[in-house]
């Protein structure tokens, strides 16, 4: 677009979120509230699984690497976005930028890769119940992590890089509250075809996949559930399964809500209000969806907390 004079921009300006001014002390003590709340639910949940013996199970394990996962994918964004708050220029630097979209996309993506290790772990526990534990090793469990950890590292990279390589000219604000890929594509003044088309095809392998794989666990744990249909059964498989769908739903909901949003139109609060609920509020409520609903999570808490009091 623009040729001759080539500035190199050394760092961006986030617009953040579009609030009014009078309202700006409201929403900065309310996003506050909420980033606190993820990191303190979430190191509860990882804490009470790492001291609780009863809960050193896959299922546990995995739930303890989505909480991480929420606590670090949050982090990206929310510290920036609260100091952006409250200084005059919000500004980023280059390197930061790119830093901040690497850690979004890796963090973002692990919790995908772990929704699905999550699902397949219920589908064994639920239609193979007696060769449950000679399935779900430990060593199968630490390899599910570590390929969901080397996928995400790839595929973060990988746009990272495609990235790094465009050139930015004049046009240095982001209408957004963090450094979002589309909207880095669009300041660009480089060729983006090549990125197109790779986030068109990853974010296809990177949603679709994951997605169809977990329709299709809980698919086979209804049919397996519907055979031998007793009441007992179906409350167990419910009480197990409901938290995970929710947290699934939730997910995948508000993902597939942005880039309908995203595509059908570009309007940015709407953008923005979607980016919101993927980036803050579902990290901050899969701890409570998870152990509002559990009774071994409630159990653990109280016998944490009740061998603390033996103690003193
Ligand atoms: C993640 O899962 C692996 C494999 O089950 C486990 O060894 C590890 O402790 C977990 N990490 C966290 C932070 O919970």
């Amino acid at each position: 677009m623009t040729e001759g004079n080539q500035t190199v921009i050394s760092w961006f300006l986030l617009l953040g979120l579009p609030i009014p001014p009078e309202h700006q002390h409201l929403f900065y003590a309310l996003f506050m509230a909420m980033y606190l709340t993820t990191i303190l639910g979430n190191l509860i949940i990882i804490i009470l699984i790492q001291l609780d013996s009863h809960l050193h199970t896959p299922m546990y394990s995995f739930l303890s690497n989505l909480s991480f996962s929420d606590l670090c994918f949050s982090s990206v964004t929310m510290p920036k976005l609260l100091q952006n708050m409250q200084s005059q220029v919000p500004s980023i630097p280059y390197a930061g930028c790119l830093t901040q979209m690497y850690f979004f996309l890796l963090f973002g993506d692990l919790e995908s890769f772990l929704l699905v290790a999550m699902a397949y772990d219920r589908y064994v526990a639920i239609c193979f119940p007696l060769h449950y534990t000679s399935i779900m090793s430990p060593k199968l469990c630490v390899s599910l992590v570590l390929l969901s950890w080397v996928l995400t590292t790839f595929h973060a990279m990988l746009h990272t890089l495609l990235m790094a390589r465009l050139s930015f000219c004049e046009d240095n604000v982001i209408p957004h509250f963090f450094c979002d890929m589309s909207a880095l594509l669009k300041l660009s003044c480089s060729d983006t075809h090549v990125n197109e088309l790779v986030i068109f095809i990853t974010g296809g392998l990177v949603l679709v996949i994951p997605f169809v794989l977990i329709l299709v666990s809980y698919a086979r744990i209804v049919a397996t559930i519907l055979k031998v249909p007793s009441a007992q059964g179906i409350h167990k498989a419910f009480s197990t399964c409901g938290s995970h769908l929710s947290v699934v739903s939730l997910s995948y909901g508000t993902v597939i809500g942005l880039y309908l949003c995203s595509s059908s139109n570009h309007s940015t609060v709407k953008e923005s209000v979607m980016a919101m609920m993927f980036t803050v509020v579902n990290p901050m409520l899969n701890p409570f969806i998870y152990s509002l609903r559990n009774r071994d999570i409630k159990g653990a808490l109280g016998r944490v907390f009740c061998k603390k009091k033996m103690m003193i």
